[in-house]
């Protein structure tokens, strides 16, 4: 019998038979590789997370050839310590599930790779993964979070509104149109000397500083659209700074952080309930890197609180990438026998109505 024939003949027995499903989840998109057992969607068996922080700190970002190296070093680790952590071995579980995009090319192929040769060998069932879905169910992790809903996608490489009207249904409403809101936190920070990453380190900064320091822009407000823009606040910061260098004064950097948060803060909030009127929902799901932002969560509480409307966040742990998020989303796609075959191929850029 072909792979692909097997592999469907073991999931219509196991989606029948089985009381619990336990799938193993890779996620290798940037700069994390990472693996995780999660059973029935939403039990976190195991997550293990190898951060390679340390080796992009140097170059103040992300290289994409360290990033697959490092993938390639890690990856058959962390998926043996996932295993290993959740008390299992390959022969229990039920699905192989990885990001099969968006992200860095080289990073994609080692984790794809990786499920392939595995849901091969085992004979299981293969789930590539859209990794913003991914973080859309992160939260379904800790607590409910049935669509219908709102979301906020604020990462590294993402800024995007989205609708989801059902399991796995997913529309984009507005998204960023240049720079995402994490690369704007990456790039200020570097620029202020905070190092990478950016987000916590301009969080701390920003804890002592003054918000209303300097009014940086905030872009596309006025307009009716969803969408974003952050490089022309990027770009104040960057103008900011090269001003008082060239006049010779020192930077307040607590000050600007502070005045740079808000901005982006200000921002995604008033976007975010615009998106709640213009939807008619009331719940809005925050998730992202950028979601483990305190000043962000406190803020949209506040006003998730006013408009009378809820709002849903992961666990810290699973706002930055993480693999538990992917096995969350994998099981939506396992219930609907939504599986891949051995074709499953990474992709740099994949449309989220394509997950
Ligand atoms: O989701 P994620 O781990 O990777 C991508 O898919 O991009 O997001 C990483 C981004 C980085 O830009 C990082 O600076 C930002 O999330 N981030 C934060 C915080 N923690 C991480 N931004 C603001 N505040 C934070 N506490
Ligand atoms: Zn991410």
């Amino acid at each position: 019998m072909r792979w692909s024939e097997a592999m469907r003949v073991r999931y219509e027995r196991d989606a029948k038979a089985c009381d619990r499903i336990d799938i193993l989840a890779l996620e290798s998109s940037c700069d994390e590789t990472a693996a995780a057992v999660i059973r029935d969607g939403r039990i976190v068996l195991s997550s293990v997370v190898a951060s390679q922080i340390s080796s992009h700190q140097r170059f103040g970002g992300v290289v994409p050839e360290v990033a697959s190296r490092a993938h390639v070093e890690q990856v058959t680790v962390v998926i043996e310590q996932a295993l290993a952590d959740a008390q299992l071995t390959l022969g229990d579980v039920h699905a192989i599930a990885v990001t099969r995009g968006p992200g860095l090319i080289g990073a994609l192929f080692v984790g794809v790779t990786a499920a392939k040769t595995l849901a091969q060998a085992s004979g299981l069932p293969l789930i590539g993964v859209h990794h913003l879905a991914g973080h859309l169910y992160a939260a379904a992790l800790s607590q409910d979070a049935e669509p219908p809903l709102l979301a906020l996608v604020v990462s590294g490489g993402h800024t995007e509104l989205l609708y989801v009207s059902a399991q796995g249904t997913i529309e984009q409403l507005g998204k960023t149109r240049d720079d995402a809101a994490g690369e704007a936190y990456d790039k200020v920070a570097r620029a202020l000397g905070l190092g990478y990453p950016g987000g916590p380190a301009i969080q701390d900064a920003a804890a002592g500083g003054d918000p209303a320091f300097i009014r940086f822009p905030r872009a596309l407000l006025e307009e009716d659209s969803l969408d974003f823009s952050f490089s022309g606040l990027k770009s104040a910061v960057m103008l900011h700074l090269d001003r008082e260098r060239k006049a010779g004064r020192s930077i307040r950097v607590a000050d600007v952080a502070a005045s740079f948060q808000s901005a982006v803060t200000d921002v995604l909030e008033k976007k975010a309930l615009l998106a709640l009127v213009r939807t008619g929902q009331q719940t809005l799901l925050l998730a992202g890197g950028v979601a483990a932002n305190a000043h962000l969560r406190a803020r949209l509480q506040t006003a998730c609180d006013d408009a009378g409307a809820r709002l849903i966040v992961p666990e810290l742990r699973f706002c930055t990438d993480n693999a538990a998020m992917i096995g969350a989303a994998a099981y939506v796609r396992y219930k609907q026998g939504k599986l891949d075959d051995l074709t499953l191929t990474a992709q740099a850029s994949l449309p989220i109505d394509q997950w």
